[in-house]
C-alpha cells in the first residue's frame, strides 16, 4: 500500500490506493531544501523523491553540509539554491541521552527550529517541521488530537515542544507533523534492532507498557511528498499543526512479536516486561496514540495501518539484506 496512487509498484506494495494522485501540469520545479538528509526520514525522503516523477528539485543536506543551529548558514542556503520549501528532519533524537545533554537538545530542537523559522518567514519559504508523540504526558485513554493539551515527560520531549512553539510564535507558513514510533529499512530502528537481535539470542525482553502508533518512514515520507504537491497543484497551503502516524495501537511488545512473525524469526523468546525493569534515563508516555481525523479531513487522505506499513517494511528489509 502506498500514499500516491500508480507509487504502489514502484515502492512493491499492494494495488490499494491510499491517496488521490494530484495531476500538475506544466508546473515550474520548485526547490525544496531538506534538512537532516541521513536520517531515518531523510533517506526515505531521498527513497522516495527518486522513485517518483515530482515538480520538485531537492537539496538533501545534513549537518555536515548545513548545520541547522547557524541561522547564518541556513539563511546563506536558502538564498544560494532559491529554496522555496524546506522539510525539516533534523532533530537530536537520542531520547535518553538527551537527559544528560539538554542543552544540545534543545539548541537543536527549538533554537535551530526557530532559526528556519526567522529564515522561512523572511525568504516566503513554506516550511514543513516533525514534531513527536513524546510531547503528551501519556495519561489519556484515548488517542491524542491536536487540541490536547501536551504535557512531555522527558528532555526530549519538553524541546521538541519547544520547537513547535518557536516556529508558531514566527509565524509564516508553516505545517508541523507529529509523528511517532518511526522504523524503516533505514537508519537504526526498533524494527531492525529486533530482526537483528532476534537472529542472534534465544530471548529477548521488550517494554510491555507502553502504547502507541507504529509509523514507516516511508508513509511518512509520502505524505509530506503529497502535502508538497498538493501546495503546487492548488495554490493552497493549510498551515497548522497535525498527527501523522500509521493507523492503529500496539504495546513495544506485540510489536516484537509481530515483527517476528512476519520476519520468520520465531525461534526466539519474546519476554514482556515493564518500563521500569527496562530502566533508561527518560520517561517514556504509557499510551501516545495519535488521533489521525485533522489530517484525513485536510488532506483527504486514507493512512495505512501499522501491520500493512510493517509488512511492506519487512519486505524491504529482506530485498535489501540489511
Ligand atoms: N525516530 C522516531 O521514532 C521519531 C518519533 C517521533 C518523531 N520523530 C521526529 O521525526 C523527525 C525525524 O526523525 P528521524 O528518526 O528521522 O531522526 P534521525 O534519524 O535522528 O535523523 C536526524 C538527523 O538530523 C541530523 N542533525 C542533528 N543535528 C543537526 C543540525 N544541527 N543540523 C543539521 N542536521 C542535524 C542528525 O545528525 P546526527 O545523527 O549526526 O546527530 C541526523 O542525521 C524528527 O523531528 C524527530 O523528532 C521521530
Amino acid at each position: 500500500m502506498a500514499i500516491f496512487t500508480g507509487m504502489s509498484k514502484h515502492l512493491g506494495g499492494t494495488d490499494q490506493v491510499v491517496l488521490p494522485r494530484p495531476v500538475f501540469y506544466g508546473l515550474v520545479q520548485k526547490n525544496v531544501l531538506v534538512t537532516g538528509a541521513y536520517g531515518q526520514l531523510g533517506c526515505a525522503l531521498k527513497s522516495v523523491s527518486e522513485r517518483v516523477n515530482l515538480p520538485f528539485r531537492f537539496f538533501f543536506t545534513d549537518v555536515d553540509s548545513l548545520d541547522i543551529t547557524d541561522i547564518d548558514q541556513v539563511d546563506d542556503y536558502v538564498t544560494r539554491y532559491h529554496i522555496q520549501y524546506i522539510v525539516n528532519g533534523a532533530a537530536y533524537t537520542a531520547v535518553d541521552k538527551a537527559e544528560a545533554e539538554s542543552e544540545r537538545a534543545f539548541a537543536v530542537n527549538e533554537g535551530a527550529v526557530r532559526n528556519l523559522a526567522l529564515v522561512a518567514r523572511e525568504h516566503a519559504v513554506r516550511l514543513i517541521h516533525l514534531s513527536t508523540d513524546f510531547v503528551f504526558d501519556g495519561r489519556s485513554d484515548v488517542p491524542y488530537t491536536e487540541a490536547m493539551i501536551p504535557g512531555p515527560l522527558s528532555v526530549y520531549g519538553a524541546s521538541k515542544l519547544k520547537g513547535e512553539e518557536a516556529l508558531q510564535a514566527v509565524g509564516g507558513d508553516w505545517i508541523i507533523l507529529r509523528t511517532a514510533w518511526l522504523f524503516s529499512e533505514f537508519g537504526s530502528n526498533f524494527v531492525k534492532t529486533m530482526i537483528r537481535l532476534m537472529g542472534e539470542r534465544e530471548s529477548l525482553a521488550v517494554v510491555n507498557d507502553q502504547t502507541g502508533s507504529p509509523t514507516y518512514a516511508v508513509d511518512l515520507a509520502e505524505m509530506i511528498l503529497y502535502i508538497l504537491q498538493r501546495a503546487e497543484e492548488e495554490q493552497t497551503w493549510k498551515t497548522g499543526l497535525y498527527h501523522f502516524s500509521n493507523v492503529g495501537a500496539v504495546t513495544w511488545f506485540d510489536f516484537a512479536r509481530s515483527i517476528r512473525r512476519l520476519a520468520g524469526l520465531t525461534g526466539c523468546e519474546l519476554l514482556p516486561i515493564s518500563s521500569e525493569e527496562y530502566g533508561g534515563a527518560a520517561v517514556r508516555p504509557a499510551y501516545s496514540v495519535l488521533d489521525h481525523a485533522k489530517v484525513r479531513a485536510a488532506f483527504n487522505v486514507v493512512i495505512p495501518t501499522w501491520e500493512d506499513a510493517l509488512e511492506r517494511c519487512i519486505q524491504a528489509i529482506k530485498r535489501c539484506g540489511k
